[in-house]
Order: structure tokens, then C-alpha cells, then sequence
């Protein structure tokens, strides 16, 4: 990075996880009805699985919640500390502790809502081979309440701010929070960027997300969360970019500022897809021996894109870097990073 950037410039708000991630048996899938690619909200069936995943497979804790994951990307490919600020509800324990001091150590300027009676929410991630299927029990994360947002340092640190990303996972807990960003951003001409998350969101949360379509300037999605969009939309296709076309041409409150919508598509090339425009940028391609596990590169890729969006780089820079960021922790477990970036613009 070359010039300083002003504190704060990037608020995002979302689900702060302790992911508890081990390699397990396909079996052990089917034991909890999961497929191999999920990403789920625990259900009371699903409970025991995070006691299983530490006393029968030797699980790691690794800080998660996909917004933070994000932040925390951004935050190491720039270098310079508090540039992005993250909200989100925590529990009274060591579980957020871990998480306040991975988001700070990254260099990300924390402001947890705390409940005290509520634990920290966590996220079982199940690999098998190079997939990963995920299942969040939120608990804390769940409490997250808008009044947070309405104190006044808070408050400060939205208005502030430049840049907003929040993710689809976030519209299961408070889309009121959204809704409030969502203005202020619109009402300061500032883009306000938005994840579809999971197939799940649009399966079941389709409402609120159409509520805030019409503020999001910039989507992202992968493969099955636009496919899961489309269905939900009773769109008659299966085509990528079409889906991409139809995201962009939704209604939308700031017409001055077209939206975007960028597709990742695992090793082959994410889509930018602009009014009457779809252009491709090339992944490249790990050998399987070099993969190491995927669970974050989504987050990782929207992490990067923000690192050079935040600096005004073009969309071209901005997705090069998230390439970059999401092939690199891919090559360490779960949404962690070794040693300094090495993006080349
Ligand atoms: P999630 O967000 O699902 O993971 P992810 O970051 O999306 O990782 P995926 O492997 O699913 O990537 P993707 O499919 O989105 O992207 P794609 O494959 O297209 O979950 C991670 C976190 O979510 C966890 O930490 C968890 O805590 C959290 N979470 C779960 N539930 C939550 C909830 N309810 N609320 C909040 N948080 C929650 O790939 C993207 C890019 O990666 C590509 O463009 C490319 O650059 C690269 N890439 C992918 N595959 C390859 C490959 N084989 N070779 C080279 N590059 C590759
Ligand atoms: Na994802």
C-alpha cells in the first residue's frame, strides 16, 4: 500500500463465528443430513455435532463469521490497522475472546454488541476432501439488535464510513440494521456492497433481501447462490451470465450508480457482470495437493476485491486481488493467511 487511508472508511456488520473445523468421515455427513457443500443454520438435531468435532476429531478453532473473515482479509492485504470497522454480537466467554483477538491482531477495529447470558455463536465446518459444508449455530450472533448501531460512537463510525459491505447471513438476524445502513449509505452516495451468502438465503429469506436489493450498488455470489436466487425468482434459466444480467437490471434507488454483480465460479473464471456487459477474469487453478481447505475463499475473494476497492482501484485490480486473496487461503485451513501479501497489481 502506498498512501495512508482515512480510519474507518469500510463498516460491515455480520455474524462473528468460532468456526470449529475438522476432516471427517462422509459418514458423519449422513448422520446429520448434510451434503458435501452446505451451508446451513443448526437446527436442535444439529447441536451435538460441535461437541463431536472436538472430542472425536481433533477440531481446530478458527475465527470465522464470513463479513469478519472478509474484513480481516482486506485488513492484511492493506497493512494499515482500523481501516475497516466490523459490528456484531458476541457472548461473555472465551469464544469471543479468541474472536476479538484474531479480528484485532488482523488489524480490524472491532465493536461487538455483547450478551452476557448468550454463548458466542459458532460454525461446525465438516471437510471432506476439498469440499467443506458448513453448519452455524448463531446463538449470540443472533441477538444483535439495532439499538447497537444507534450509539453514538457507533453512530459516528457509520456516518463516517465510505464504504459498506454486509452479508445475505446477516438478513436472518436483523434486516432493520441493514435497512439503516443501507439508507445511510444511499443517502451519502456511498456504495453499499452486499453477499448472497448461501443457497438458503434466497430459499428462505428471499423478502428482506429484495427489500434491500434496491440499495446495493456491487453483489457477490457464487455459482449456487445465483442459481438459488434465479430459482427463487422463477427466472427460466440456468445461465450464469443471464442471472448475472437479471441481478443487475433489479430495481435499483440510485440509478446514477449502476449495480454490479460479480460471480465467482470455484477454478473458473468470475464473472463482472455491468448493464450490458459480461467480463471474465481467470482463476488460477490449484493442483488438489495444494489445496489445503476452500472454507473461506469466498470470504477471502470478496476480502481482497474490498482491500482495492477502498482505494479507489478499478474493478479489474479489485477482482485480480481477490483471485489472489481467496488462492491463498485456500492453501491454509480455514480463512487464514501466512505471511505478507504478495499482490501484484
Ligand atoms: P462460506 O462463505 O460459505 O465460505 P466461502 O468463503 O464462500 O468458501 P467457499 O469454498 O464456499 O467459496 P465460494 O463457493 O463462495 O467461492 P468459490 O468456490 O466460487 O463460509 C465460510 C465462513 O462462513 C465460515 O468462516 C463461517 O464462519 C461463515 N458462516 C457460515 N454460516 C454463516 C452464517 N450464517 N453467518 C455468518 N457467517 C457464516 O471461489 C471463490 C474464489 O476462490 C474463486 O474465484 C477463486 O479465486 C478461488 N478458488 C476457488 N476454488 C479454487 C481452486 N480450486 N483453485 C484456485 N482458486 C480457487
Ligand atoms: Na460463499
Amino acid at each position: 500500500m502506498t498512501s495512508t487511508l482515512q480510519e474507518g472508511i469500510l463498516v460491515g456488520c455480520g455474524n462473528p463465528l468460532l468456526d470449529i473445523s475438522a476432516s471427517v468421515p462422509m459418514d458423519f455427513l449422513k448422520k446429520y443430513e448434510m451434503n458435501e457443500d452446505d451451508a446451513i443454520l443448526a437446527e436442535e438435531r444439529h447441536m451435538p455435532i460441535y461437541r463431536e468435532l472436538v472430542d472425536g476429531f481433533q477440531a481446530e478453532f478458527l475465527a470465522g463469521g464470513s463479513v469478519q473473515n472478509s474484513l480481516r482479509i482486506a485488513q492484511w492485504i492493506l497493512g494499515q490497522p482500523k481501516v475497516a470497522v466490523f459490528f456484531g454480537c458476541v457472548g461473555e466467554d472465551e469464544y469471543a475472546d479468541i474472536l476479538m483477538e484474531k479480528a484485532r491482531s488482523a488489524g480490524l477495529d472491532v465493536h461487538y454488541q455483547i450478551k452476557k447470558d448468550v454463548p458466542t455463536g459458532t460454525c461446525a465446518v465438516l471437510i471432506t476432501g476439498t469440499h467443506r459444508s458448513l453448519c452455524a449455530n448463531l446463538a449470540a450472533a443472533n441477538n444483535f439488535t439495532i439499538d447497537h448501531l444507534d450509539q453514538p460512537h457507533n453512530k459516528t463510525l457509520v456516518e463516517n464510513a465510505l464504504y459498506y459491505y454486509i452479508s445475505g447471513f446477516f438478513l436472518t438476524v436483523n434486516p432493520p440494521s441493514i435497512m439503516q445502513v443501507a439508507a445511510t449509505a444511499l443517502a451519502k452516495q456511498r456504495p453499499f456492497l452486499m453477499n448472497l451468502s448461501a443457497p438458503f438465503i434466497s430459499q428462505f429469506y428471499m423478502a428482506p433481501l429484495l427489500a434491500v436489493m434496491p440499495y446495493v450498488d456491487i453483489i457477490f455470489g457464487n455459482e449456487a447462490e445465483a442459481h438459488a436466487f434465479a430459482t427463487a425468482q422463477g427466472w427460466p434459466t440456468e445461465d450464469l451470465r443471464e442471472i448475472g444480467k437479471r441481478l443487475v437490471a433489479l430495481d435499483k434507488l440510485n440509478p446514477a450508480r449502476p449495480r454490479i454483480a460479480i460471480l465467482t465460479q470455484g477454478c473458473d473464471p468470475v464473472l463482472l457482470i455491468q448493464r450490458d456487459s459480461v467480463e471474465e477474469f481467470p482463476v488460477t487453478r490449484l493442483a488438489v495437493h495444494e489445496i489445503v481447505d476452500t472454507n473461506g475463499a469466498g470470504d477471502a475473494f470478496v476480502g481482497g476485491f474490498l482491500s482495492q476497492f477502498v482505494q479507489g482501484k478499478s474493478l479489474d485490480v479489485c477482482i485480480r486481488c481477490g483471485n489472489y486473496a481467496a488462492g491463498h487461503i485456500i492453501k491454509n485451513p480455514g480463512c487464514t493467511y501466512t505471511g505478507e501479501p504478495q499482490f501484484v497489481e
